[in-house]
């Protein structure tokens, strides 16, 4: 079947279950997925011809509200490709304020730690664009951990990158090392789990998500915990949910760091930048 009509049956069909937009973002993820080219030189190959059965069968799993980056076992974070596969936490565009806000800081070598690495998009990337950067990178889910080392292979960046399976700061032996400690923490509370997408109860890892009872629990962990192991002039950089700013600025406050709280896309605060020494 040639990419142009494969295109045109994608958006119709994904329509169904998302709006337009979307629906045609995801009929490029799908075809640039055939092409192995990005997304948007996809209008480049519209002549070119994919199979239509291994097309057909892609649409009819997205149907079933599987996400498509666990049918494709492909994502897109910071312009590149990385594998994925259901059991690991499909990344979000919003993390990359975090990977923005990490690459404005004078932090050019030495170690720096990620704890929840999931698929590894944030260590990985920011190795990528530093390239005297080491990371450290903690993971509680083994599958994680197998994907992350897949992903760091294929970027050859699998010799800067020491994965640890443990529960957050616990397998870190060593201390003061870090010149900065990064993390997407688990941040959706019980009560909000319910909330959620049908796609993301269904089918996305529940322990990549909940952090007790207010969605606090990993990010309070950090604030406490992380000056011990940074190095004097070292920076916490964090997710935050879009309704947790609040929250965040009083435990912000009550451990004693200077902060700044970054926005996301859509305009809620997303990622804090933080750090103890006057600066
Ligand atoms: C929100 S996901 C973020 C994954 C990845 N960094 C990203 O941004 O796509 C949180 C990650 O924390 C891990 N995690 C949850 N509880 C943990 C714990 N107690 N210790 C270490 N990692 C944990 C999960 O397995 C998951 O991979």
């Amino acid at each position: 079947m040639k990419v142009s009509k494969a295109f045109e049956l994608a958006e119709e069909s994904l329509s169904q279950i998302e709006d337009k937009e979307y629906a045609r973002w995801e009929a490029l993820l799908i075809l640039s997925h055939f092409l192995k080219v990005s997304p948007l030189n996809v209008y480049l190959y519209l002549d070119k011809e994919i199979p239509e059965e291994k097309f057909f069968k892609i649409l009819e799993e997205r149907k079933k509200k599987k996400p498509l980056a666990y049918i494709l076992k492909e994502t897109h974070f910071w312009g590149r490709s990385f594998y994925i596969e259901e059991g690991v936490l499909i990344p979000r565009q919003d993390t990359e304020i975090l990977v923005s806000v990490f690459l404005d800081l004078p932090v050019k070598e030495g170690i720096i730690l990620e704890l929840g690495v999931g698929a590894g998009v944030i260590a990985i990337t920011l190795l990528l664009e530093k390239s005297n950067l080491k990371a450290f990178a903690v993971d509680i889910s083994s599958k994680a951990l197998e994907i992350t080392r897949k992903n760091a292979k294929t970027y050859k960046v699998e010799d800067r990158l020491f994965l640890i399976k443990g529960n957050w700061f616990t397998p870190v032996l060593e201390k003061p090392l870090f010149k900065a400690i990064v993390s997407n923490p688990p941040y959706i509370s019980l009560k909000e789990w319910g909330t959620l997408d049908e796609e993301v109860k269904l089918f996305e890892p529940k322990e990549a998500l909940i952090s007790g009872e207010k969605g606090t629990e990993f990010q309070e962990k950090l604030l406490k915990f992380a000056d011990e192991y940074l190095l004097k002039g070292g920076f916490l950089i964090f997710e935050i949910g879009y309704n947790q700013g609040k929250m965040i600025r009083e435990l912000l406050n009550f451990y004693k760091w200077h902060f700044k709280i970054f926005r996301d896309f859509k305009g809620y605060e997303r990622v804090v930048l933080a750090w103890k020494e006057n600066i």
